[in-house]
């Protein structure tokens, strides 16, 4: 019962984003445009630039090693017009929550980058449309965390504590700190934000991926992305252990080890150019 009353209040606690500053209003305005299958891409990139400091970040993200086409996208319109409305909404909400994030842990960000790497890398490989849909999941794979450390600064830090003293993963000392996950911090956040289901999903799901009734080859993907930039130490998720990878994945996804290699290796290489993409 005790318990039970901690979770609620926790999750009241964390659900009360609205301390969360960074969530930029035309996130609002053009999701609400977006609702409407007749507005144009030029209409949604004019409300964008109007914002000249988040379009500049948008710019330089989607411009960045991890979309696929890197110094190739002169405008917002133009990004919107090659990676979709998903995309660039989940960078503005990258872009926003980037200073709480490198403030909140550290590395937090790197691995976030190295994860929507491997993942754009992973559903390339899988032949996949538009992975840059996969890559940005990625990007937002681990954001539950972010959210623990600016609402919960005392949890937070028992739960690093933990790590340390117990030897434990992050994802475990959240179980027993807060008897729940960053991953189902990620599903209240997504329904909050109201992300698409794809990327909910991953968020979601990205530790279990298989019990995810849906966009099971999203969840898939982040799995190993995530378990893959964990191997290159790549950035830092809150502990230093190797994650438990699980052969479902790698079965969805009709992976064999040759596989994981071949996407290991291309990820090696691009790490290595999206090392210095902060803003
Ligand atoms: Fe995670
Ligand atoms: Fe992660």
């Amino acid at each position: 019962m005790q318990d039970m009353d901690l979770k609620t209040s926790v999750k009241g606690q964390v659900l009360a984003i609205n301390d969360l500053p960074t969530l930029p209003g035309v996130l609002d305005e053009v999701t609400k445009l977006v609702e409407n299958p007749e507005t144009s891409t030029e209409e949604i990139a004019s409300v964008i630039v109007k914002d000249q400091v988040l379009s500049a970040k948008v710019l330089k993200m989607v411009n960045s090693p991890v979309y696929g086409f890197p110094g190739r996208i002169s405008s917002i319109q133009h990004g919107l017009v090659l990676l979709g409305f998903n995309v660039i909404r989940g960078i503005i909400i990258s872009t926003s929550v980037f200073d709480m994030m490198v403030q909140a842990m550290k590395g937090l960000w790197e691995h976030s980058l190295g994860c929507a790497t491997a993942s754009g890398i992973i559903a390339r490989h899988a032949g996949f449309d538009d992975p840059e849909e996969y890559a940005v999941a990625g990007l937002l794979h681990d954001l539950g965390k972010v959210v623990t450390a600016v609402q919960l600064p005392e949890l937070h830090q028992k739960i690093l504590d933990t790590v340390e003293k117990k030897n434990l993963s992050y994802y475990r000392a959240e179980k027993d700190i807060l008897g729940f996950g960053h991953d189902r911090i990620n599903a209240w956040l997504g329904r909050h934000w109201n992300l698409p289901g794809n990327i909910r999903a991953a968020m979601s799901r990205h530790h279990s991926p298989h019990m995810a009734d849906l966009y099971k080859s999203t969840c898939c993907v982040v799995h190993l992305g995530d378990f893959m930039v964990r191997l290159f130490e790549f950035g830092t998720s809150g502990d230093d252990q190797t994650s438990y990878l699980r052969p479902e994945a790698m079965k969805e996804l009709g992976f064999k080890m040759s596989d994981m290699e071949r996407c290991m290796d291309e990820l090696a290489d691009q790490l290595l150019d999206v090392s210095d993409v902060t803003f």
